[in-house]
């Protein structure tokens, strides 16, 4: 991926209010995705990661998901700064009384507002670019590279009302201005209160991906790969649906597609597709 961006940040911030729908808990799985991918991320505290935030951008109506975040992240990290970013005045004003000395939330937009010093370890930004256009999506990842670290990692996907599916694209910042993010995985949760139907991520996927299953796209492929391989393990389901989960899965790998296939993942309702 090649994106290009001026070097200094405009002030105003970047984006579109969009509906601040959000829930309790909707994001929990997200927090526990963070804290088995990459636990080493949460905790680093060498250079510049010593005070180095974790970004929750766009979080809503009100601040739950992001002081849900904090809890859940700091039983890891109890040191872990979180600044909670929206770019709409209100719901900043609203998520304020909730801010301490290390829970902040600002206004601001895809070029995130920090202070000098600051500097982001992760960034997640969840059901915020399903309300732009698809072209969109390559200079806001853009916007959002600035100030984070490379190693650090923004995970920015969709999910349904209540959090019970979601997809997401993990992105790793790397050291090149020109490139910053190496996409790293396309991941999916359930668990598993809809049933199991590949097609059901089909429907909250991420932007860039949601009007691409068309014939000829890559994602196609993997969806007709993994409805081919939930079709042919449908047998197994009547051990239960996490074990067709877990069929289904294998029957991806044996098509060549690079899923994890550890236990941590698949019995927990996690496809890890490592597309790149
Ligand atoms: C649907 S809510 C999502 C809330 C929460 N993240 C969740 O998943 O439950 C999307 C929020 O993102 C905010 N938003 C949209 N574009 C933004 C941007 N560029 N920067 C910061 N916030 C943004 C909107 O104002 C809205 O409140």
């Amino acid at each position: 991926m090649n994106i290009t961006y001026p070097r200094h940040a405009p002030k105003k911030p970047l984006g579109q209010i969009t509906r601040g729908k959000t829930a309790r808990n909707r994001l929990r799985p997200v927090d526990n995705f963070f804290l088995k991918y990459d636990p080493g991320l949460l905790t680093r505290c060498d250079g510049d990661f010593a005070k180095a935030l974790f970004v929750d951008l766009g979080y809503g109506a009100e601040a739950v998901t992001t002081l849900e975040t904090a809890s859940r992240l700091r039983r890891l990290n109890p040191g872990l700064g979180i600044l909670g970013i929206e770019i709409e005045a209100d719901r900043v004003a609203r998520a304020l009384p909730f801010a301490d000395e290390r829970t902040f939330f600002r206004l601001g937009g895809f070029n995130i507002p920090l202070l000098p010093g600051e500097y982001v370890r992760a960034i997640r930004a969840f059901n915020v670019l399903r309300q732009y256009e698809e072209a969109d999506v390559l200079p806001a990842w853009a916007q959002m590279a600035r100030g984070v670290l490379p190693g650090g990692l923004l995970v920015e996907g969709t999910s349904n009302p209540f959090g019970s599916i979601l997809a997401a694209n993990v992105l790793r910042r790397v050291d090149d201005e020109s490139a910053p993010w190496r996409p790293e995985a396309l991941v999916f949760y359930t668990n598993f209160r809809l049933g199991f139907d590949p097609a059901e991520f089909q429907t909250i996927l991420p932007k860039n991906y949601i009007h691409r299953v068309v014939a000829g796209e890559t994602i196609y492929n993997f969806f007709e790969a993994w409805k081919a391989s939930a079709a042919e393990s449908a047998p197994v389901r009547t051990f239960g649906l996490r074990p067709w989960f877990v069929a289904s899965a294998e029957g991806l790998s044996r098509r060549g597609y690079r899923v994890r296939m550890q236990k941590k993942w698949l019995n927990r309702g996690w496809l890890v597709w490592e597309h790149l």
